[in-house]
């Protein structure tokens, strides 16, 4: 008997064809977004869930699943959607897909970079709104990104790669993260021992960091600071690694020039306040959303369910 999935969310049809193919799926054709409940009731006979990070595994949550459920291999990298300690007193299994989507978060970083500094949605939107009247020299003046200094506040996978393709606009590299990088992982960047010692570095700053408890609004006012006035700040690793009210503070005094974001806390319904700001670039939490990089997280997510039913180990257990 092929193990049954609970399958949260559509995912692209050859990721679908190959759970089909190796398993019972119980897919969501209509993407619906389920509660709580809605899935506890779904996983009824259920040996496995992949789920994205819209849904929440609470310790509550994970305590009604069904006895049936052995593993949660997320289609995410990121896994603080599931709280990984109740989910190991239960003997479950969890899995992330890392790697896979590093690149794709990278170009959308770079993106949020490039677009608030070229001030990208005033643009957009004067030419949709056909307010755009005229061109002088004066006419929507940006910050310059090339030749600049990015500070990168964890420099794992995506911070990496970050660093990759800023180089290519001849961008001098700092980070911190909790230890210092091997040599060949730096490629020159310069470290720096703590977030206080980066922020002076840091014409742009780019967060890339893990949401944890230690990690919770990490960017708060002290540290925003100590950045360089005229920064620019760019987020698309998790919403709460922002204090939001610093940062709309920093964005309103001028002490920042401008923002771009990705990620939120509490998505979708983010802080009013970036709404009204013109000098913020607002994405909807789209990191890895490529074509290429939904069917890498599928078949990684998948890899990971093969290794549980072969009793190997998942080589991508978070818990
Ligand atoms: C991830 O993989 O963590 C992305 O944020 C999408 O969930």
């Amino acid at each position: 008997m092929k193990p049954v999935v609970l399958v949260t969310r559509k995912l692209p049809d050859s990721v679908e064809d190959r759970l089909r193919r190796d398993y019972n799926p119980i897919l969501n054709p209509g993407d619906v977004l389920y509660s709580g409940d809605e899935i506890i009731e779904r996983a009824k006979g259920a040996d496995a869930i992949m789920p994205c990070h819209t849904e929440k595994f609470s310790a509550a949550v994970i305590a009604r699943l069904p006895e049936s459920v052995r593993v949660i291999a997320n289609f995410s990298v990121g896994y603080d959607h599931v709280d990984t300690e109740a989910a190991r007193a239960r003997g479950l299994i969890v899995t992330n897909t890392p790697e896979v989507l590093s690149d794709a978060t990278a170009e959308l970083t770079m993106m949020l970079m490039l677009g608030a500094a070229r001030r990208a949605s005033e643009g957009e939107r004067l030419v949709r709104t056909r307010e755009w009247k005229d061109w002088s020299p004066s006419f929507m003046v940006g910050t310059q990104v090339t030749g600049k200094r990015l500070g990168i506040l964890g420099f794992g996978r995506v911070g990496r790669v970050v660093a990759k393709r800023a180089r290519g606009f001849d961008m001098e590299i700092h980070y911190n993260d909790i230890k210092r990088a091997s040599p060949e992982l730096e490629a020159g960047a310069i470290f720096h021992k703590t977030p206080a010692e980066l922020m002076p570095h840091c014409d742009f700053l780019a967060l890339h960091c893990v949401a944890s408890p230690q990690t919770v609004k990490l960017l708060n006012a002290e540290l925003i600071a100590l950045l360089p006035d005229g920064a620019i700040v760019v987020n698309a690793s998790r919403g709460v690694v922002i204090d939001d009210d610093a940062l709309i503070a920093a964005l309103k005094s001028g002490k920042l020039t401008a923002a771009g974001l990705d990620v939120y806390n509490n998505e979708p319904d983010i802080h009013p306040e970036y709404r009204q700001l013109t000098n913020v670039f607002l994405m909807p939490h789209i990191g890895s959303a490529t074509k290429e990089t939904r069917i890498a997280m599928g078949f990684r997510a998948i890899d990971n369910l093969d290794a549980v039913f072969a009793g190997k180990e998942p080589r991508d257990r978070v818990a």
